[in-house]
């Protein structure tokens, strides 16, 4: 595998990716963000170049400390046939026995693949489907700030309370992931009257949104659509895809989003979590 660093390369490679959305969301957006000042300190490797079979991206070795935190080391893949998907996990750019990770894609057969290599390397694999939406336009709320709330970039302070609400957080790996987010990547919240936040979202180094959530005294009053709205309208402006990924089952989040724009992708957008026992 080689690591792409030049801009042109990497920009060959977006408009490459683009031709097959929605397949390729997480890795065009994080191709994206290393572009883009690369703030997350991801990289982009590919098996050949020009003409590659696969594009794997993740976050630079050297940056995963903690070898058991599987919430920073993101990885994501795109291959245009199996063969090099099978080549790619035959080495250890992707799964090693010795290293948490988690890795996204959106093609049939993945979550196989990587579960045969990750289980016969002894990781412990756990994979969840999510239902990929994008908006084509940017999206618009269904309303406006309601009195007494204001707009504002999550805080630091406000990590605390954002990991102890995330259904897959609560611990303290997790919490320094968030706290990373925020200060890398843009991020949005409504601030209520004693400065303390009732619903936010966070974009990740894939460029997807994640994270939205409203406390329940504030939720059906159309904020997570505001905080969407807001993040996606940013991201329109810089030229990226507009999506998030959602559990099929989350019939709340997925009318927010289907109310500002939001539509459902076909596919399946996997999320491989991997962990050494
Ligand atoms: C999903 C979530 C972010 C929606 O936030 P919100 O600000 O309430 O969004 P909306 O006001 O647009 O309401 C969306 C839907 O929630 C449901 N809803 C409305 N009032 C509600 C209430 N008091 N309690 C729970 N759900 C409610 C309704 O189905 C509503 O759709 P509708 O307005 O078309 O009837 C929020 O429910 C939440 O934080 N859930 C837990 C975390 C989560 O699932 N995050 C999304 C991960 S992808």
């Amino acid at each position: 595998m080689q690591i792409l660093r030049c801009p042109a390369q990497l920009q060959l490679l977006e408009e490459t990716l683009r031709k097959s959305l929605p397949t390729t969301l997480p890795v065009l957006g994080t191709v994206m963000t290393v572009a883009r000042g690369n703030p997350a300190a991801h990289e982009v490797l590919v098996d050949s170049w020009p003409n590659f079979r696969i594009v794997l991206t993740r976050l630079c070795p050297e940056e995963h400390r903690d070898h058991k935190d599987h919430y920073t080391n993101q990885l994501a893949v795109f291959y245009q046939d199996k063969g090099a998907l099978r080549a790619l996990l035959g080495g250890t750019e992707a799964v090693d026995r010795a290293r948490a990770f988690q890795l996204l894609g959106m093609q049939e057969g993945l979550d196989e693949a990587v579960r045969d290599v990750a289980g016969a390397r002894g990781l412990q694999v756990k994979t969840t489907r999510y239902l990929a939406l994008m908006s084509p336009e940017p999206p618009q709320p269904r309303g406006q700030v309601p009195p007494g709330l204001r707009l504002a970039p999550v805080s630091p302070s406000h990590i605390p309370l954002l990991n102890a609400t995330w259904v897959l957080g609560g611990n303290t790996r997790s919490q320094a992931f968030l706290l990373g987010l925020v200060r890398m990547l843009p991020s949005i919240c409504l601030l209520g009257p004693r400065g303390r936040p009732v619903s936010w979202s966070l974009l990740d180094a894939q460029g997807c949104l994640r994270h939205g959530y409203t406390v329940p005294a504030w939720r059906g009053h159309g904020l997570t659509g505001i905080t969407l709205a807001t993040l996606g309208q940013q991201l329109h402006a810089r030229g990226f895809p507009i999506y998030c990924a959602v559990l099929p089952h989350n019939k709340a989040s997925l009318r927010a989003l289907g109310a500002i724009g939001f539509l459902v992708q076909p596919g399946t957008f996997y999320m491989i979590v991997g962990t050494p026992k």
